[in-house]
């Protein structure tokens, strides 16, 4: 038991346009991951730089900003044991041409700079995303009828 974490992801542009949405997020529910928090929006510029503020200067940043601001995203927060780790693994490596099969990288795309889904890295990206996109109190603490079985 590695402790219960939250971590935030964003289904982006790419796969809101596409009709991805529920799958992606279905995925991650069956799984036994507990959606806390979510929401859609138009990224501002303004947030997009904050979020990828560690990108700045890349080659690939302007692209990235573009990309992410082109159409909606939906951001939730995802709650579970070790979830930080085990959203990182489904979703898997940067490069959807990488990715497995099995993974939501793998499964539904071929574009690095326009992949469709974001999780965070690490703890310390995760409470720093969380903070950019939700204030505490939309974040909702229930228990899932199937916990005992996950
Ligand atoms: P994401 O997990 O949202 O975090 C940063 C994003 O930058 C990444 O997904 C990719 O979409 C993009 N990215 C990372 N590396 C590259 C690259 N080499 N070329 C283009 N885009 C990249």
């Amino acid at each position: 038991m590695m402790g219960i974490e939250r971590t935030l992801i964003i289904v982006k542009p790419g796969a809101v346009v596409r009709g991805l949405v529920g799958e992606v997020l279905s995925r991650l529910e069956r799984k036994g991951l507990k959606i806390v928090g979510l929401k859609m929006m138009k990224m501002t510029r303004e947030k997009a730089e904050e979020l990828y503020s560690v990108h700045k200067g890349k080659h690939f940043y302007e692209e990235l900003i573009n990309y992410i601001t082109s159409a909606p995203v939906v951001i939730g927060v995802v709650e579970g044991d070790d979830a930080i780790h085990v959203v990182r693994r489904m979703i898997g490596p940067t490069n959807p041409k990488e990715a497995p099969p099995g993974t939501i990288r793998g499964d539904y795309g071929l574009s690095i700079t326009q992949n469709i889904i974001h999780a965070s890295d690490s703890k310390e990206s995760a409470d720093r995303e969380i903070k950019i996109f939700f204030d505490e109190e939309e974040l909702c603490s229930y228990s899932r009828a199937d916990e005992l079985w996950l």
